[in-house]
């Protein structure tokens, strides 16, 4: 049972939802409590009022047995010993699946996420849209929506008439065979240190080659763009993400005829400076260009093209688009067109905007050139692990499997842990503290309890009535609410949620680990506790792969 959702439905009351019940600062208080201020409009009274009022009419049962209202919050506690058999229970009969719920049954959602460039770096910048994508992606999936994972390519654009330029020039086949993406990057980079005018003919030409189906031109780009995949997707497997569509920009430059025609139909194409736009100054916007004047399509245009291609494709409830907030003002352009064409859906395109993520010494600037390379952040926060490991339990078995794992899960939880708006410092020393807010506390917590249920030799039964002690009842309030916590990160656009809950129940599980015994403890209790542990292993490892991370069964 999700008693937030339980007592939603009791209250029923407008724009209330589950998401508005929060727990209390002060467990005295209650377990749950609503704050009234949201309701303040609507009952024209102040929010210590509605909370009388609605306290006054509260007919407690079986699983609330109390309300309060303070201070304009409206307090509720539950029936404990019903709160712990039904929420143990339902944690160890779901086991992986807990948390998992079918609200999404027959909608689709679409993910855009990670859509890295082709032959360019893929780079510390696209941390965040990569594993916040690929953990909304997993959490839509537990909850049951048919996903779709789309890497839009940025694999349009001169850039690939240089590359081509540069290639022919400094370039050849074994040298890029052999040195892959970085072999690429490096002619590209030495193109814009070196070109002139000439050059950038040269590449200009290259890029209509490319255009007009020139066969050589096409197929030296093919074989970037390849490069460029199999080079991401070995990141992608160490992160735990996966895509069902690569259709990158190039892939709508067929599908943007159409659109152009509907605009101009629709008389929303205006010309000016012979560039093609959609004015959007009513709405406080600088205008949305869809083409140049030499009649090139722009970004946007392939945008516009490929949120349509994706309506018509996959008839999505909503489409995310996860990338950083510096794209803000783009994404509310286009979006505008689209509504301005008519479409409905246009509603359901959502932009997940996410803060920079950048390095504690500042080596994120592309402007002297120093460009960090995730792989690179990667490998270091491994090798990091490695060694704080090795400090810790320098006998431990397979230690460079589980710093690979730590490792991995402290790069993710690093860019993951905040609010995803917020500009992130990332801190080797921080995201690998064992002691800290970290994926690294959490797989050790989820260690320590799986190393308490393989001592007990796993023969132990929920007892049927059991009084939970504080230190239980705090552990069995936090598993209750996973599954709601996993419903609000999807609605919110925001897995940080869960990793704070993951957070939130190490600390309580650790609490109870140090003031309870348990495999020393008697009867009844030491079954109860042994369930609670199985519990919150179950939970954790739960929590943490929804982010993507592993949880190594020894630390
Ligand atoms: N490739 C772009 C970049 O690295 C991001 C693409 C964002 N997605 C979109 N549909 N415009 O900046």
């Amino acid at each position: 049972m999700d008693y937030r959702e339980y007592i939603v439905n009791k209250l029923n009351l407008e724009n209330i939802t589950a998401a508005d019940v929060a727990l209390p600062p002060n467990s005295q208080m209650g377990d749950y409590a609503l704050p009234c201020f949201k309701l303040a409009k609507a009952f024209r009274k102040s929010p210590v009022a509605i909370a009388e009022e609605l306290k006054n009419s509260f007919v407690c049962d079986e699983v609330i047995s109390e309300v309060s209202a303070v201070n304009g919050y409206l307090n509720f506690k539950i029936n404990k010993m019903g709160l712990v058999s039904s929420v143990l229970n339902r944690v160890l009969s779901e086991g992986d699946c807990y948390g998992s719920s079918d609200v999404g049954k027959g909608k689709t959602v679409c993910v855009e996420y990670s859509s890295v460039n082709v032959a360019k770096p893929f780079h510390i910048g696209h941390l965040s849209t990569t594993v916040i994508g690929g953990a909304l992606y997993k959490i839509y999936k537990f909850l049951g929506y048919n996903v779709v994972g789309i890497n839009h390519l940025g694999d349009y654009g001169t850039q690939f008439g240089k590359l081509i330029s540069a290639y022919k020039r400094w370039g050849n086949r074994e040298e890029v065979d052999k040195g892959g993406i970085h072999a690429i990057n490096e002619l590209y980079v030495r193109f814009n240190k070196e070109a002139d005018e000439l050059m950038e003919q040269e590449a200009r030409n290259y890029f209509r080659l490319i255009e007009s189906g020139d066969r050589e031109a096409n197929e030296l780009f093919e074989w970037f763009k390849e490069l460029t995949i199999d080079y991401v997707n070995t990141i992608y497997e160490k992160l735990n993400i996966t895509f069902d569509s690569y259709a990158g920009e190039r892939f709508y430059i067929d599908k943007m005829q159409p659109v152009i025609d509907e605009l101009k139909e629709k008389g929303l194409l205006k010309e000016s400076e012979g560039a093609q736009i959609v004015d959007l100054e009513p709405y406080g916007m600088p205008p949305c260009l869809v083409l140049r004047s030499d009649g090139a399509s722009l970004y946007a245009t392939r945008d516009l093209a490929a949120a349509i291609y994706r309506k018509n494709t996959y008839n999505f409830y909503k489409c995310l688009y996860v990338v950083a907030y510096q794209q803000n003002l783009h994404f509310k352009q286009f979006f505008k067109v689209l509504e301005l064409m008519g479409k409905d859906w246009a509603k359901d395109l959502v932009h997940v905007a996410y803060g920079m993520v950048s390095l504690e010494d500042g080596a994120m600037s592309t402007r002297n050139g120093r460009v960090v390379w995730l792989e690179d952040v990667i490998n270091k926060c491994v090798e990091k692990a490695y060694a704080v490991i090795d400090e810790k339990n320098s006998a431990l078995e397979n230690k460079r499997q589980i710093a690979e794992t730590v490792g991995l899960g402290a790069v993710i939880f690093g860019a993951l842990y905040n609010n995803k708006i917020k500009d992130v410092t990332f801190s080797y020393d921080k995201v690998l503290s064992f002691d800290g807010e970290t994926s690294v506390y959490v797989q050790y917590t989820c260690a320590r309890a799986n190393s308490v249920l393989e001592k007990s030799g796993k023969s132990f039964a929920l007892p049927e009535k059991y009084e939970p002690n504080a230190q239980e009842y705090e552990v069995i309030k936090q598993l209750s609410t996973f599954p709601q916590t996993i419903k609000d990160a999807a609605e919110k656009y925001e897995p940080s949620l869960i990793a704070r809950y993951a957070v939130d129940l190490a600390q309580k599980y650790n609490k109870f680990y140090i003031d309870c015994k348990i495999l020393s403890a008697e009867g009844e209790t030491k079954h109860f506790r042994l369930s609670l542990t199985e519990a919150v292993h179950v939970t954790l490892k739960n929590a943490l792969s929804l982010l993507g991370i592993g949880a190594p069964e020894k630390m």
